[in-house]
Parts: structure tokens; sequence; C-alpha cells
């Protein structure tokens, strides 16, 4: 879900709408927003955020205090009723909330029991409707009341809460989900991340787990829940307002698709010389020597972040001769894992801020591991949870389904393991300066690459009412058939299956008919001559196949339906390249089904729940 909230001396409906739009990536399947004028009035609405600014159209909005709301359901289905703000049962105090508390059913109980009747079925309302209770049986203020309540909810939250009793504050706290507040002249702006407030300020805080913070008559005040007083620390953020806009491009995905020769080289820029053989890695210095000499590395992330970390794998060991195990962070998490003296865990996240995530790495942290992240969000809690990490700097990656943020991740991933191998010794001199060097070259490519759109558009008209596809790789192209299968599932909806080439016949070859679009990412590698054999084991079943080729490949053309070529690089750095044609693939079929590409159902960019 993605929170905004305004208090100061400007029209606060305006700035949370145009917030809650920017932040609407987070979740789109309900919006409102609470404001004071005669009183506290909250207007919501199923659907977008463009419904709710339809409907408060003739209102009267002017208020210079306000909180916001764009939903990514989790407790109650996606209607008017649940969708934030919530009130209070007086009706004087109204919340948005991040996040999911736990315990709400036992705090629901005991409300019910004191009479307390609920509009939705929300574990929001529970929590507002608990801060009044305390609020009206304590003398203390509602700071306090708040404080209390947050000592007794078990789960996660970023809350911010507004009171009519109280019309020139606002209280918002945090714990698990993310807090950005932005310090304007005598004003605060509060969201779940920057994007809504670079336009304003470029001055923020990042509110701690276990802070409440007190807004009231232009000062801002931080405690824990401890109510220790806490200082807080302004930070400055680098985010230019054209990131975060679409810059001619009909969507956000299209647009992030096309940046990859840039967010690539933003990515290795001051990092990698490779004139010099030189790889500077600043963000891990402490822990380089753990890392070079670790016996095992577990990498821990969710969707496309772990396809990432899949490649990793395959790098890493071939590199680096270090085993790594790839764990989806929500299963590691749950079945107390082995981690020894001497492992390294690996947390990859776009976000930084995905809750299975950020937990597998607490609980790893626990046991004693040293922990990197790789994030591209600066500032995010998995990039402050870490020990010391490598920020990928794709810039911020808005279109739900992660594309430029997997690229940028895959060349992080594979800057650290070129540093480790140097150091470690398993590469040889020449051959790192070479990979360094190819390293460089990869920006061009994926912009070589990028120049098949209009192909991979004619492909996709004659394959966008498929129902099922499967997509296909060996070795380092594994992954990269897994990350195009999910792609096409998030934003088509078309069913898809991404399996080792090999492992096809164990299996999916049964699905093969000549309706079944089979695409097959075979670029020459060492794993060539096996998958053309892969490749024919479809075609004897007369499945559709959509071959992905190194350029000047003459075999496979004379055995597919369609080639799409893309230029030739290392086995290992092939994926950065490979993957660019499968973004194009999925983005076409899902505009010609008439999917909506940067806000696909169900989904949320930023999962902050587990
Ligand atoms: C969500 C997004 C995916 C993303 C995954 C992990 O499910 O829709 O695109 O890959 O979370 O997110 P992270 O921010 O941790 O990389």
């Amino acid at each position: 879900c993605g929170i905004v909230a305004y208090i100061g001396h400007q029209n606060a409906s305006e700035i949370i709408i145009k917030g809650l739009k920017r932040l609407e990536y987070r979740g789109y399947d309900s919006a409102g927003i609470a404001l004071m004028n005669d009183g506290l009035n909250v207007y919501k609405k199923k659907g977008k955020v463009s419904e709710l600014e339809e409907f408060i159209k003739d209102k009267n909005m002017k208020s210079t205090i306000g909180i916001g709301h764009t939903r990514w359901a989790t407790h109650g289905e996606p209607n008017d009723v649940n969708a934030h703000p919530h009130f209070s049962q007086s009706g004087k105090l109204a919340i948005i909330h991040n996040g999911i508390i736990e315990n709400y059913s036992a705090l629901k109980k005991d409300l019910e029991n004191k009479g307390y009747t609920f509009r939705s079925e929300t574990d929001s309302e529970v929590f507002i409707n608990f801060i009044e209770d305390i609020f009206n049986n304590n003398e203390g203020t509602l700071e306090e009341a708040v404080r209390l309540a947050l000592t007794k909810v078990v789960g996660a939250y970023a809350i911010v809460i507004m009171s009519s009793d109280h019309p020139d504050q606002l209280i918002a706290a945090r714990k698990g989900s993310p807090m950005v507040i932005g310090v304007g002249k005598d004003e605060f702006f509060l969201a779940s991340d920057a994007t809504p407030i670079v336009e304003y300020t470029n001055e923020v805080i990042y509110v701690n787990d276990y802070e409440i913070a007190l807004i009231k008559d232009g000062e801002l005040t931080i405690r824990d829940t401890k109510d220790v007083k806490m200082t807080p620390y302004i930070q400055k953020v680098d985010m230019e307002l054209e990131a975060i806009e679409k810059g001619g491009f009909e969507h956000f995905m299209l647009k992030e698709i096309f940046e990859q020769p840039k967010s690539i080289k933003d990515c290795f820029r001051g990092r990698l010389i490779a004139n010099d053989g030189k790889l500077v890695l600043g963000g891990i210095r402490e822990y380089a020597n753990a890392l070079t000499n670790a016996n095992r590395i577990v990498i821990v992330a969710c969707g496309t972040s772990w396809h990432a970390g899949l490649v990793a794998e395959y790098i890493f060991e071939e590199f680096c001769r270090i085993p790594v195990e790839v764990e989806y962070a929500s299963e590691f998490r749950y079945r107390n894992p082995i981690i020894s003296e001497g492992d390294i865990v690996i947390a990859i996240s776009q976000s930084g801020e995905t809750a299975d995530t950020l937990a597998a790495m607490e609980l790893a942290k626990s046991k004693g591991a040293i922990v990197l992240g790789v994030c591209n969000v600066v500032g995010s809690s998995i990039s402050r949870v870490s020990h010391e990490g490598v920020y990928t700097h794709a810039g911020p990656e808005i279109g739900v389904a992660s594309t430029k943020a997997f690229t940028a991740q895959l060349t992080v991933l594979t800057m650290i393991a070129l540093r480790v191998a140097h150091r470690k010794g398993t590469m040889a001199e020449q051959r790192y300066r070479s990979l360094l060097a190819e390293l460089e070259t990869i920006p061009a490519k994926v912009e070589k690459a990028l120049k098949t759109d209009d192909q991979v558009k004619k492909i996709a008209e004659l394959f966008k009412d498929a129902r099922n596809f499967l997509y296909l790789g060996r070795g380092y192209n594994f992954p990269v058939a897994l990350e195009g299968a999910l792609k096409l599932k998030e934003i088509s909806y078309i069913h898809a299956e991404g399996y080792p080439a090999a492992e096809m016949k164990h299996g999916p070859i049964a699905l093969i008919d000549e309706e079944m679009p089979v695409v097959v990412i075979a670029t020459r590698d060492s794993s060539y001559d096996k998958i053309v054999s892969n490749i024919q084991e479809v075609k004897a079943r007369k499945g559709k196949v959509i071959a992905i080729v190194s350029e000047g490949d003459s075999l496979i053309p004379t055995m597919v339906d369609f080639t799409i070529e893309v230029p030739g690089t290392h086995d290992a750095l092939m994926p950065m390249v490979a993957t660019i044609p499968l973004q194009l693939l999925s983005y076409h079929i899902a505009v010609m089904r008439g999917c909506n590409v940067d806000q696909p159902r169900n989904l949320a960019k930023s999962v902050t729940v587990e």
C-alpha cells in the first residue's frame, strides 16, 4: 500500500492526490483521503486514484492538513468500505495504515465486548479504535495513547493519524513498513517512499522502526515506543522529477525497458574502470574479506530479484568457486535454516521493502550471519538492515513488472563476483580483465538488443491469443527463461512456465502441440549443442519455436519458426542481453491484450506484507 500525508500551508488535497498517483504502483485497488474542514471528512473509492479524484471533484477539499492512502488489499476485499482512511467509532480519529496487524482479531473481540462496532473488515479499523479506546480511558495525550497502543499491537505498520480535536497535528509511526518524512519550510510531507516528496523538498527523514513522529504547530518531534526522544536525522535525496515521470513513453514499463543501456551504465559508473583493471565497490569494505573467504553464500530474495539470485549462483560458483544457495525468502525464514560461521547472506531487492526478504535477513542476522544487501531504493529498510551492500542505482522503477532493476541487479552481482574471484585468485588476471572489459560493452549490446523491438512486436501479434507459453533455457539462460515466463504471466495473464530445457522432457513436453509457443533462449554458449537438441525435441512435437539466438547464428534459424538475434557476449553476461527481447515480448502482448501494463491486476510493486 502507499500512504501520503501533508501538514503545512498549501492545499493538502492536491498534494495528496498527486502523491497517491506517484505511489499507485504500490497498490491500486482502492484509494482514499481524509481532510479537515467542518470537521474530519473522509472520501474513499474502490479502484484507481483517478476514480477517487472524480468522486471528490465537486466536494469541498479545502484543508492544509490531510492523509491519503492507496491500497493493496490484505484484510477484506477491495471496496469503498474497506478502503482507507478509517474512522474511529467517535468519528474523531482517522488513520491510514500500511502493513498487517496480526493480533487484530483478539483486539477486535475485546473492543466488541466494550461495545465497539466496525464498518469494515480491516485490521486498520481495529487499530484506530484500539487507539481511541486507550485515549478515552487514560489521562494522557493522543500521542501517548498511540504509543501505548503500539506496545500492544503485533505486526507491521506505517501509520498516520489525524484527529478532529487536534487540527494542527499529525502523528505517524512505523514498524516494518516504510515511512519517509519530507521537511519543507513550515510544512511536512509524509509518504511510503520519497517519490511523492521530491518535487517539494529534497530533505527527508527516514523514520525507523519503533519510532513515533509528532508534527504539531510546525514542529517535528520523534520519540520511540519507550518514550525516549530521538534526534531526527535529515538526509538529502537525490532523485530527479523526470526519473519518476513517463517522459514520452506510453508506459513506465516501456520507458524502463528502454532505459537499460543507461541504467546498467549508471550501475557500474565510478565502480568499474576496465582499462585499469579496477573494480571498486565502496559499499563492501569491512566485510570484503569475510565475503572473499566465505564458505557458502546464501541468497534470499523474491520474484524477479530471486531470478537475479539464480543467475548469481551460476556466476559465483563459476568465478569464485564458492557454493551458493538461492532461497525464496518466504521459505527460508520459516524453516529454521542452517547458518554456519563463514556463511554470507546476500539479500536482493529492488524496493528494499519486501517483507519476506527483510524477515529472512533479520533471521540470518540473529543466527550470526553477515548480511549484504543489493537494493535499488536508497535508504530502504533492507539497505539499512544489511551490514553492508551495493546499490543498483537503476533509478526509480515504477512499472510493477521489474525490468531495469533486474539487469542492474545482474550487473552488481557480476561485479561482486568478479571482485571476489580476483581477490581470491580463482580467476586468472587476463580473464578477469577481459570480463571487466566485456561488462563495459553490455550497455551497447543491450542497446542493440532493443532494436529487435519491431520484430518482437510482429511476433507478439501472432501469439497474443495463446493460452500457454513455455520458456526454455540452459545454464546461465535458465533463469532468463524463468524471468521471461514471469514477465508474461505478470502483465498479460497468459499462463507461462519457465523450465531448464533438458528437464522439459520430464513433464512439460506433454503440453506441446502445434498451438504451443515455446520461447527458447539459445544463444551461443557452452550448452549450445545441447539446446539445439532440445529445440529438435520441441519441433518433433510440432511446437512453435521462437528462438533468441546470437548474431550470425546460421543453424537455429533453419530449424525454428522465428528467430530474434541479439549480440553475443560472455556466457555469464548473456542474461542481461537475452532478457531484453523477452521483456519486450511480454510488454507488447500485454498491450495488445488490453492489459494494464504498469499496474497489472492483483500485484503490487512493493510487497510489505508477508
Ligand atoms: C513483487 C513485485 C515483483 C518483485 C518482487 C520482489 O512481487 O511485483 O516485481 O520482483 O515483489 O520485490 P523486490 O522489491 O524485493 O525486488
